[in-house]
């Protein structure tokens, strides 16, 4: 299947480009620098430049003709401010979902975060209430879609080797942290499974295997 993952040079995007590759899928990585193309492709995806602050729903769905699922990996990152908290973590997944829409992709892996859905605890500074307004407002949209969409809320991000074994539920769980290697395993046992679509998940680590917690969610 072809799987275009907005934000193709992302860490999570790289590891779930390199797991689809290498069991024979075909994933598409989406970036703004195409000084990335050259680590995109080595994963195994192929690269494809598309600012998705820049491109139009139009621009965007034509690249994603022929797809099968989408995934939304992208993010402004920890040094940005309040404006591409709107533009990337919004206003990208609002693209991307119109274009899924349009290109007449149904499958869409969204990832979001734990904390979205809800007001930012007082004190976390205007940065952090940006970022869970913007994921909440992209959950919100990806929600009002004619789309099988599925919303994925990991907790804290870790570079830590995967363990493949987590805690998938709706929320709330408990916040926690979960390597980006399990997350990335995550979303191709939820495209894999259409039973999680319209679902929102959060996730954490945890002692249940992959397949195990995503087949219980169906
Ligand atoms: N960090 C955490 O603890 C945490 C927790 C829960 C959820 N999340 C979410 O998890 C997701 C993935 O995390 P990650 O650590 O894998 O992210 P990451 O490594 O920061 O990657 C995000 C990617 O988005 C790309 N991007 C930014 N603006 C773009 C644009 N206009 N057009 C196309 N691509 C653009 C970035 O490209 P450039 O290199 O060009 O900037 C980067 O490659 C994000 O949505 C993040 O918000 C993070």
């Amino acid at each position: 299947m072809r799987v275009v993952i907005a934000g193709g040079h992302g860490k999570i995007a790289l590891l779930l480009a390199g797991v689809l590759a290498g069991r024979g899928d075909q994933p598409v990585g989406l970036i703004r620098n195409p000084g990335q193309a050259a680590d995109v492709e080595r994963g195994g995806a192929e690269a494809v430049a598309c600012d998705l602050e820049a491109a139009t729903a139009a621009d965007v769905a034509a690249l994603l003709e022929g797809a099968g699922a989408v995934v939304f990996a992208a993010g402004a990152g920890p040094g940005s401010g309040v404006p591409r908290k709107d533009t990337v973590d919004r206003g990208a997944s609002v693209l991307l979902g119109e274009a899924a829409g349009r290109a007449g992709v149904r499958r869409f892996v969204q990832i979001s975060s734990m904390g979205a859905g809800q007001p930012p605890q007082p004190g976390s500074g205007e940065v952090w209430a940006a970022y869970i307004a913007a994921k909440t407002a992209a959950e919100e949209d990806l929600r009002s879609r004619d789309l099988d969409w599925t919303i994925l809320r990991p907790g804290s991000l870790t570079d830590d080797p995967g363990t493949g074994r987590v805690r998938l539920a709706a929320p709330p769980l408990p916040r926690g942290t979960v390597p980006r290697a399990d997350v990335a395993k995550v979303i191709i046992a939820l495209l894999d499974d259409p039973g999680t679509a319209r679902q929102t998940l959060e996730l954490v680590s945890g002692d249940t295997p992959i397949a195990a917690a995503v087949r219980a969610l169906s």
